[in-house]
C-alpha cells in the first residue's frame, strides 16, 4: 500500500518487539516515518529494524521512568524532534481479585499505568514546546467493564483511559493530541500465551468472540496510523475501540448465527 501519511515524522513505538506494537512500527515505517522501536527485549526489536527500512532499535524497559526519558530525550536529539509517541505496553496476570498478590498488583500497574504515565509525561515535555505531536496509548476493553480474572489489568487499563482523557483535556489548545486505542481480542502471542491456559484453549476461545475471530495487529496499527497522522486533526481524547463491536455488545443478547 503506498502511504505517505507520515513522510518525514518521527515516532516512537514502545513493546514493538511484538504482537500490535511491531504491527504498528511497521506501519509507520512504510507510511514515511522515522521509527524508534523500543523493547525490554532488544534482540526482538533488532530483528525488526533489520527488516524494515526507517526503523531503529532501542532497548527500553518501560517501567523505569528514567529509561523512557532518556529514550525520549535520545530520540530528540538524534532526530531534531518527537511528533508520534505510542504507549503499547501492558500487561494483565490472570487470576481471581482475592487471590491476587500485593506484588502482582505492582507489577500490572507497574508495566500497564505507570509505563504509560512516563511515556505521556515525556513525550509531552518535548511535544508541548513545538506545539505538535500525537500521543497515542494502547488500551483495552478490559478498562471498560469487568472481566472475570482481569480485575488488576482492567483496573490499570481503566486508569490508561483517564490518563488519556485528562491529558487531552488539560492540554487541549496546546497543539498535542492524546488518544488511546482500545483493542479487542487481536491474535499476538501475549493473548495467545494468554487463552492457551482458559478450558478449550484458543480455538475454543475465538469461538466466543463476538466478530467471530480474533483482530489482527495489522487492524489496530491502521487505527494508530489514522491517529498518527493530520487526519485525526480534531480527535482528541478519544477512546477508540477498534474491536469488531465486542465493546457495543449488549451481554444479554446471544451472537447471531453467520
Ligand atoms: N492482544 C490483545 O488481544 C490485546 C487486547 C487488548 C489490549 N491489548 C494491549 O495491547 C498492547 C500490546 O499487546 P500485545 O498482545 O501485542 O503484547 P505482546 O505480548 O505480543 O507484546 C508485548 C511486547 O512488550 C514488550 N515488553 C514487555 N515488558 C516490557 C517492558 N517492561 N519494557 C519494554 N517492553 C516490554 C515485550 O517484550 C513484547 O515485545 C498491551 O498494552 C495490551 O494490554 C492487547
Amino acid at each position: 500500500m503506498n502511504d505517505d501519511r507520515l513522510e518525514g515524522r518521527i515516532a516512537i513505538v514502545t513493546g514493538a518487539g511484538s504482537g500490535i506494537g511491531a504491527a504498528i512500527a511497521r506501519r509507520f515505517a512504510a507510511a514515511g516515518a522515522q521509527v524508534v522501536a523500543a523493547d525490554i527485549r532488544a534482540e526482538a526489536v533488532e530483528t525488526l529494524a533489520g527488516e524494515h527500512r526507517g526503523v531503529t532499535a532501542r532497548g527500553c524497559d518501560v517501567t523505569v521512568s528514567t529509561g523512557i526519558d532518556a529514550l525520549v530525550d535520545e530520540t530528540v536529539r538524534r532526530c531534531g524532534r518527537l511528533d508520534v509517541m505510542v504507549n503499547n505496553v501492558g500487561q494483565s496476570i490472570a487470576g481471581w481479585l482475592k487471590d491476587a498478590t500485593d506484588a502482582e498488583w505492582e507489577r500490572v500497574l507497574a508495566l500497564t499505568l505507570s509505563s504509560t504515565f512516563f511515556g505521556v509525561r515525556a513525550a509531552l515535555r518535548v511535544m508541548l514546546p513545538r506545539r505538535s505531536g500525537s500521543i497515542i496509548n494502547i488500551s483495552s476493553g478490559a478498562g471498560f467493564c469487568g472481566a472475570p480474572g482481569l480485575a488488576t489489568y482492567g483496573a490499570a487499563k481503566a486508569g490508561v483511559n483517564n490518563l488519556t482523557q485528562s491529558a487531552a483535556v488539560e492540554n487541549a489548545r496546546s497543539g498535542v493530541r492524546i488518544n488511546a486505542i482500545s483493542p479487542g481480542a487481536i491474535r499476538t502471542p501475549g493473548i495467545l500465551q494468554w487463552a492457551a491456559e482458559l478450558p478449550g484453549g484458543v480455538a475454543a476461545y475465538e469461538q466466543t468472540l463476538l466478530p467471530g475471530r480474533f483482530g489482527r495487529p495489522e487492524e489496530i496499527a491502521a487505527a494508530a496510523l489514522f491517529l498518527a497522522s493530520d487526519e485525526a486533526s480534531f480527535v482528541n481524547g478519544a477512546l477508540l475501540p477498534v474491536d469488531g463491536a465486542a465493546s457495543a455488545r449488549m451481554a444479554a443478547i446471544d451472537v447471531p448465527p453467520g
